[in-house]
Formats: C-alpha cells, structure tokens, sequence
C-alpha cells in the first residue's frame, strides 16, 4: 500500500529545515513536486536541492508567511512551476525560550502570533480558492500538542497552537462540501532546533525531562511527522478532515 502523491504538488511553508524539510522530502519520495517555502532562502534552497538530488522535483522560494502579498506571489509562482496545487502544508512556526506568561515581551507574543497563526491562516486564505474551484484538496497545519495541554512556561505558543487547532476545525468544516480537507497535525518533542536549541538551550538535563514525559522513550524524529503528513495528503485518508492527531510517542493520549 504505497502512497502515491505523483501529479499532486504541494506548498511547504517552513521547509528550509526540521519537520518541514522532512515533509517536503517525504512527500517529494511519494512522487509529489513540492514547492519549498521559508524565510530562510539559503535553507529553503538546499533542501529543494536534496530534493532533486534524491530523483525528486523542487523549487525553493523564499518566503514571509505574515505577508499576505507575498504568500499569494510564490503560490502564483509556484503553480507556474509545478502546476495547479492540490496541497498546503503549514510547518513555519516559531517560539520563545520557555518563561512565565507574565514576563513575555509584548513583541514576542505577537511575533509568536504573527507567524504562527496569522501567516498559517494567509496561506490556508491564499491556497482555499484554488482548492475550491478545484474542488480537491488537501491543507495540513503542523499545530502542536502544546494547543491540546498546558506546556508549563509556554503561554503564548501554546495559545498559538490551540488557535492553529480549533482555526482547522472551522476551516475543515467550511471546506468539507468542497471536496477540501484541513486536519490539524500534532507533533510532540520533535529533534529538531526548535526543541534541541530554542526550548531546551542545548542543556542535556533540560532535554532528559522532556524525554520523562515521552512514554515510548525517545523523542519524534522529523520523519515521524511526515510520514503522517504524507499519508494525510493521500486518497489512503480521504474520508479524514477536521481532526486533530498526535505523533509524539504517547505524550497527549487524546
Ligand atoms: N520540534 C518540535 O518538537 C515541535 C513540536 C510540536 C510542534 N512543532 C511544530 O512543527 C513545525 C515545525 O517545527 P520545527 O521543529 O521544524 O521548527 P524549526 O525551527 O526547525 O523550523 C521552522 C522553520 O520555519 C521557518 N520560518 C519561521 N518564520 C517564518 C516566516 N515568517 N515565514 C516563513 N518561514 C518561517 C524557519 O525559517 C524554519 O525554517 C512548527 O509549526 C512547530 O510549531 C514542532
């Protein structure tokens, strides 16, 4: 039961390094083109380029997710490229070091909001009429189990994440009649820089807490999430839309 992605190209937002960049390679592996987009050109274009290396297709763009304008630019690009697009994966996010909610710098609570929910909500606006009027589709938004339980010292990403979840829900629904499905993905401690600098500063004993709360003993690899990703944007899971699911080793049990 292979997963067949082949003529289905997708927009990866985040995709110059971590989760996204697997998503963007795993996917590529399925046989879908993939639209390589991230803040960090340099990044976003050695990944295409692993991706062509490995036999795959890949444009890299460079790319602001809070800007409405140019989200809608590389999408145009992109299908130049690719052809129309029949995927969005939302992985561009970013976070602050953990601190109490009450020491949070005004403008990091909004950059948190900026990108990781005003920018996945310009993309999912940006790709949802060309879906529509297709009348196929698929949006994966990379949420967190931090929008499901309190992450102790992470108030503004974890409001983030729980707006990234329920935002999916309602889109889901809206889309639904359309032949257009949303899921919220929920990955747990990914090994990534996200979790291996920003959150745990590289201390080993940070990190072996984190580790305690993962009940299958490791943390998630980033191909652990794009292997769902992938399954997620396949017929294989055509009659799922509207959930949210966990890939964090037993960490949020519902
Ligand atoms: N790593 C984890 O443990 C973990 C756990 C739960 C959820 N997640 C989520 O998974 C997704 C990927 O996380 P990751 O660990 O790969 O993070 P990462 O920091 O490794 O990668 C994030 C990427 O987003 C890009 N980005 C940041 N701001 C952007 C902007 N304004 N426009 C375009 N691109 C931008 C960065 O350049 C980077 O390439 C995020 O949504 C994150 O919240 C990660």
């Amino acid at each position: 039961m292979d997963i067949d992605l082949k003529g289905r190209p997708v927009f990866v937002t985040g995709a110059a390094k971590g989760i996204g960049r697997a998503i963007a390679k795993v996917l590529a592996e399925c046989g879908a083109p993939v639209a390589v987009a991230d803040l960090d050109e340099a990044g976003a274009r050695e990944t295409a380029a692993a991706v062509t290396a490995a036999g795959g297709k890949a444009r890299a763009y460079k790319l602001d997710v809070t800007d409405e304008r140019a989200v809608g630019a590389a999408m145009d690009a992109a299908e130049k490229e690719l052809g129309p697009l029949y995927a969005l994966v939302n992985s561009a996010a970013i976070l602050i070091p953990p601190r109490p909610f009450h020491t949070i710098d005004l403008k990091d609570w909004e950059a948190i909001f900026s990108v990781d929910v005003k920018g996945l909500f310009l993309c999912c606006k940006a790709i949802a009429p060309r879906l529509i009027e297709r009348r196929r589709g698929v949006i994966v938004n990379i949420g967190s189990v931090a929008g499901k339980i309190q992450r102790l010292n992470m108030a503004a990403y974890c409001a983030a994440k729980a707006s990234v979840i329920h935002f999916s829900k309602v889109a889901a629904f809206e889309l639904a009649p359309h032949g257009v499905r949303v899921i919220a993905q929920c990955p747990g401690t990914t090994a990534t820089d996200m979790v291996l600098k920003t959150i745990t500063g590289g201390d080993p004993e940070a990190l072996a807490k984190w580790l305690a709360g993962i009940p299958m003993g490791r943390l998630a690899e980033p191909e652990d999430q794009a292997r769902l990703t992938a399954f997620l944007i396949s017929d294989l899971a055509s009659h799922i839309t509207g959930q949210a699911i966990n890939v964090d080793g037993g960490q949020v049990m519902w």
